[in-house]
């Protein structure tokens, strides 16, 4: 199998996500961060995996320039959506999952699933800082990245 994972993210745990995915996934998987470098096309791989994380209700725009540039072709391949997510509402963080992507590619997409967060106020810029800190209701830096999710995620590929 060959696998492509395309993720975007601003303090990295959307990238922690996607290094732990391809250390789960059989045969051939290529690793780019749409945000730093140029991403392929989807044409020669079998499985292409987007992840992204959400700030103020979106994910990031290089990630979705890239999804509506390649939309028919990737409705043609094995995909795979995951976003990274800190909103504590199940319910919330699934509607913005739903708005992240276009609806056909999110029907399309064989498994999509939220995998984790990460809120490090030691990392944040001044003014992420401070919405972080509104959002939040206070400093406190947690993370959780859902291993065991992120395991079925990658084994339903391998199937
Ligand atoms: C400035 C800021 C705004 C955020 N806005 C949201 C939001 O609207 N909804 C949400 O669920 N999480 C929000 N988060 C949490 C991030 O999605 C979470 O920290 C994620 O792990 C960041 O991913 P990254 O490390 O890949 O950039 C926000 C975080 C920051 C710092």
């Amino acid at each position: 199998m060959k696998s492509l994972i395309i993720y975007a993210t601003k303090y990295g745990s959307a990238a922690e996500v996607a290094r732990r995915i391809k250390n789960q996934l059989d045969g051939n998987t290529e690793l780019i961060n749409v945000m730093t470098d140029p991403a392929p096309t989807p044409n020669h791989y079998d499985t292409v995996i987007l992840g992204g994380s959400i700030y103020m209700g979106k994910i990031q725009k290089q990630l979705t320039n890239y999804i509506n540039k390649n939309l028919e072709e990737l409705k043609k391949k094995n995909v795979g959506l995951y976003i990274c997510a800190g909103h504590p509402d199940k319910d919330y963080v699934l509607n913005e999952f739903r708005n992240a992507f276009p609806e056909d590619l999110y029907k399309h997409a064989l498994v999509k699933d939220t995998l984790g967060y990460v809120f490090n106020f030691e990392k944040l810029r001044f003014f992420d800082k401070l919405i972080l800190r509104a959002f939040k209701g206070d400093s406190v830096s947690t993370s959780e990245l859902y291993d065991d999710r992120i395991a079925s995620f990658s084994q339903a590929f391998n199937k």
